[in-house]
């Protein structure tokens, strides 16, 4: 087949094609098919994959580097969901990792994290003044103190935006940790001249937020707003998996045995309304327990096998298994 055309083949194999060229999900190879389709040009569509947005913060738990295996694995993006006509969310958006793979029309994004969804919202508003601001600022540890000891209470969202990205820069790992007052208390990180403006990337997160709820609240809320046919991911905080390697909290409050059930509970909620559920888990006793209580409801547990950092002893850290619950 000619590289550059995809003029004579069938959609579903066009679609296929351009999945497996350019390794994307089949919704955003729909995407693009949609929107080069006029011109039949792959060249078209290699320059708008080097030109998509990726998460802004470096965050604990990001699902970048998973999701590749979950495309493989075909457990993701649900075959049935139709992106035209339904919505996707995601109630612990965190860095949003998925929701940037996938950049669906419809989007509704939420975290209990106030800083991180003030952060979307300037990104998505105000993005001038933003990058103005985030040129101030300096990579030295006594400033990084300065800025760190702020009290959120006091800034408008402009500054929390800063101030959010600037810490998540310049702090060890890019971690996000607060103490039992709020008080974000990660310590000063050493790096080789971080990137603490990465203006081209923020344009175009903000371009693809433009569309796009982003709200402070408890995943629980996802129940009031859900149609049939929907597609929800929870990323949530994970089961520790062992009590040593409790990777402390994201909020002040923790997410532990009664969260993960009142969660699980929640899945089945959507599940029996007729929404796609997709959800991420540590591979722990516990969490199989309370997912094997729902298979006969048609829920599955597939194991996944990711390398991910959530110890900051680093001989601990490498390969864990984790699951991937879905309900179809
Ligand atoms: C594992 S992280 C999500 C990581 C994300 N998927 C990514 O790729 O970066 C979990 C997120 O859940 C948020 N969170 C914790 N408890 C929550 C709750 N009850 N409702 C909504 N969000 C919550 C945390 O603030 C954190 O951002």
């Amino acid at each position: 087949m000619n590289a550059s055309t995809v003029s004579n083949m069938p959609t579903k194999e066009k679609i296929l094609e351009i999945k497996e060229k350019f390794d994307v999900n089949v919704i955003f190879a729909q995407r693009l098919l949609a929107m080069v389709e006029q011109h039949n040009q792959f060249d078209e569509i290699a320059n708008i994959i080097k030109n998509r947005p990726k998460p802004f913060v470096k965050w604990v738990g990001g699902k970048r580097q998973l999701l590749k295996q979950f495309r493989k694995m075909d457990l993701y993006p649900p075959h049935d969901f139709d992106p035209i006509h339904n919505t996707y969310y995601e109630p612990f958006a965190g860095g949003g990792a998925v929701f940037f793979d996938l950049l669906p029309k419809k989007a509704v994004l939420s975290d209990l994290n106030k800083e991180l969804v003030v952060t979307y919202n300037v990104i998505k508003n105000n993005i001038d003044e933003l990058i103005t601001s985030l040129k101030k600022h300096r990579y030295e540890k006594e400033y990084f103190l300065k800025v760190r000891a702020k009290n959120m209470n006091k800034l408008s969202d402009l500054e929390i935006a800063s101030r959010f990205i600037f810490l998540n820069r310049t702090c060890f790992n890019g971690m996000y940790r607060v103490n039992s007052k709020g008080q974000f208390n990660v310590p000063f990180g050493k790096y080789n001249n971080p990137t603490i403006c990465d203006e081209d990337n923020l344009r175009k997160v903000s371009k693809a937020l433009q569309d796009v709820k982003i709200n402070v609240e408890d995943y629980k809320k996802v129940l009031n707003k859900v149609q049939k046919g929907d597609f929800i991911y929870f990323d949530p905080p994970y089961y520790p998996v062992s009590k040593t390697a409790s990777f402390t909290s994201y909020t002040k409050e923790g997410f532990l045995d009664k969260e993960q059930i009142e969660l699980r509970n929640t899945f089945l909620e959507l599940h029996k309304r007729g929404c796609f559920v997709m959800l991420s888990n540590s591979d722990t006793p516990f969490i199989n327990k309370i997912y094997k209580e729902i298979e006969n409801e048609g829920v599955k547990i597939n194991k996944v096998r990711a390398g991910r950092a959530i110890n900051s002893n680093g001989s601990k850290r490498g390969k864990i298994n984790e699951v991937l619950i879905t309900n179809y």
